[in-house]
Order: structure tokens, then C-alpha cells, then sequence
């Protein structure tokens, strides 16, 4: 397959079953470096399915995923997962921060993980929390924080490492429609200065606003939208 130009990443008729269930009939998507795309649609219709598979976390049934001009079908797992330690980010809903560890524990992780001393992950952390606005927390456990606050540790967490990609699925879902605006725009603010594209999954029109572009996703199938404004 030849992936849109100038596209970051790409997929192209991508099939996904469980069992007697498909989950993906044959879904397309493109996003360019820096963009945001918001993939909506129904409950069920596949657009965390889509997510994974795009992440390199849900292996498709059939079809064809690039990522920067490679074939992800074509790398291993130990390449996969390489891959999405350096070049992707995650936000999920809720429950992704380790409970054991300070929030600025949490935001460093992935840097720790990378091998970077505590010191230097621990700084790199804190100027990331502080664009999110959620420095005053380093030394609080997620269960001591709000919804909202710890969405903005996760949303640090996932861009400390400079990713390419920042794959968000219902980051505000969990939250009120004030603290998910906020979260929103903290984390529109801090995707766009770090020059990461966003591929932000949700089903509220209202979230899906702060995107460049909408794909909608139905029974497995997804299209995308012209923005009508
Ligand atoms: N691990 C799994 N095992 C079995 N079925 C699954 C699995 N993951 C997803 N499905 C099924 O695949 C279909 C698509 O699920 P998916 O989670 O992608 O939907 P979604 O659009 O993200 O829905 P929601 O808005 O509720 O999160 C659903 O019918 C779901 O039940
Ligand atoms: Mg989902």
C-alpha cells in the first residue's frame, strides 16, 4: 500500500475479528505529523480497536499499517514495542498512573524506564507537570488527586519522552464537562508545542472540537468527516 503523502501514519483496510465479533470491516486512516484527529462514533463501532492496532498494541487480522514509510506487520515484537517506548504516547480514561508512586514518579517512569538517571527524569518531569499545571502535586499519590489533575499527570506522562505520536482515548470521559475542557486544552496546548500529532478517540462532539479533522467510525468501518464551519 502507498500511504497518503506526507502522512505520518497510516492505515488502509484494516480487519480485526474476536471471535464471531468484527470489530474492524475494512477501516482506513491517515494523520500528518502534528495533527490532531478525533476518531468518533458509537459505543462498539471499533475506535479503540482502531487505536490499538494503529499503536502497534492489537495485531489486525489483515490490512496494512505505516508508521514514518514502515510496515508495522513487518517488524517484530521486540521492534513493536521499541517503537511505541519511543515514538508513541498514551492517555487513557482512567487508571493508568501506578498508585505506589508520587505523581512525579508516575511522569518519570517512562524515562526511567529508558534508562535515564532519577535526577535528570525527575527534572525533565517536573517542567512537563508545570506545563500542565500540575506541578504543585509532585509529591502526592494519584489517589490523592482529582480526575482532572490526574489526567494532566497522565497527559505529562505521556509526552515526557518527546513522542511523534499521542494517542488519547477518551482522556475526558471520566471527568465533568469543565474539567475535561481543561484537560483538553492543557493537553491541545502541549501536544502542539511538542510537535506531536494526536490521535484523540471520543464521542463528544465538544472534545472532538479541538481537532484539525474527525474520522467517524461505524460497524468497523471509518470515514472521514469535512469539517463543516
Ligand atoms: N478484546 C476483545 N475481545 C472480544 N471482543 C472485543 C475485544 N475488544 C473489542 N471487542 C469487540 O469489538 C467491537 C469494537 O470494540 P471497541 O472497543 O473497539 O469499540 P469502541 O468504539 O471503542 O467502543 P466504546 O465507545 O464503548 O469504547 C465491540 O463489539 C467489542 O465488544
Ligand atoms: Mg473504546
Amino acid at each position: 500500500m502507498t500511504p497518503p503523502p506526507g502522512s505520518l501514519l497510516a492505515a488502509e483496510n484494516l480487519r480485526k475479528a474476536y471471535g464471531p465479533t468484527t470489530a474492524l470491516d475494512g477501516a482506513e486512516f491517515s494523520i500528518h505529523p502534528g495533527e490532531m484527529v478525533a476518531v468518533m462514533g458509537p459505543s462498539g463501532s471499533g475506535k479503540s480497536t482502531l487505536l490499538h492496532c494503529l499503536a502497534g498494541i492489537v495485531t489486525p487480522d489483515s490490512g496494512s499499517i505505516t508508521y514514518d514509510g514502515r510496515e508495522l506487520s513487518a517488524m517484530n515484537d521486540a521492534q513493536r514495542s521499541a517503537l511505541r517506548r519511543s515514538e508513541f504516547g498514551f492517555v487513557f480514561q482512567f487508571g493508568q498512573l501506578v498508585p505506589e508512586l508520587t505523581c512525579v514518579e508516575n511522569v518519570a517512569l517512562p524515562l526511567r524506564l529508558n534508562g535515564t538517571s532519577r535526577k535528570e527524569a525527575e527534572r525533565a518531569a517536573l517542567a512537563w507537570m508545570e506545563r500542565l499545571e500540575v506541578d504543585d502535586l509532585r509529591g502526592k499519590r494519584p489517589g490523592e488527586v482529582s480526575g482532572g489533575q490526574g489526567q494532566r499527570v497522565a497527559v505529562a506522562r505521556a509526552l515526557v519522552t518527546g513522542p511523534r505520536v499521542l494517542f488519547a482515548d477518551e482522556p475526558t470521559g471520566a471527568l465533568d464537562s469543565l474539567n475535561g475542557e481543561r484537560v483538553m486544552e492543557l493537553l491541545t496546548e502541549a501536544a502542539r508545542s511538542a510537535g506531536a500529532a494526536v490521535v484523540l478517540v471520543t464521542h463528544e462532539a465538544r472534545v472532538a472540537a479541538y481537532s484539525d479533522r474527525e474520522i467517524v467510525v461505524r460497524d468497523g468501518k471509518s470515514r472521514d468527516m469535512e469539517r463543516i464551519v
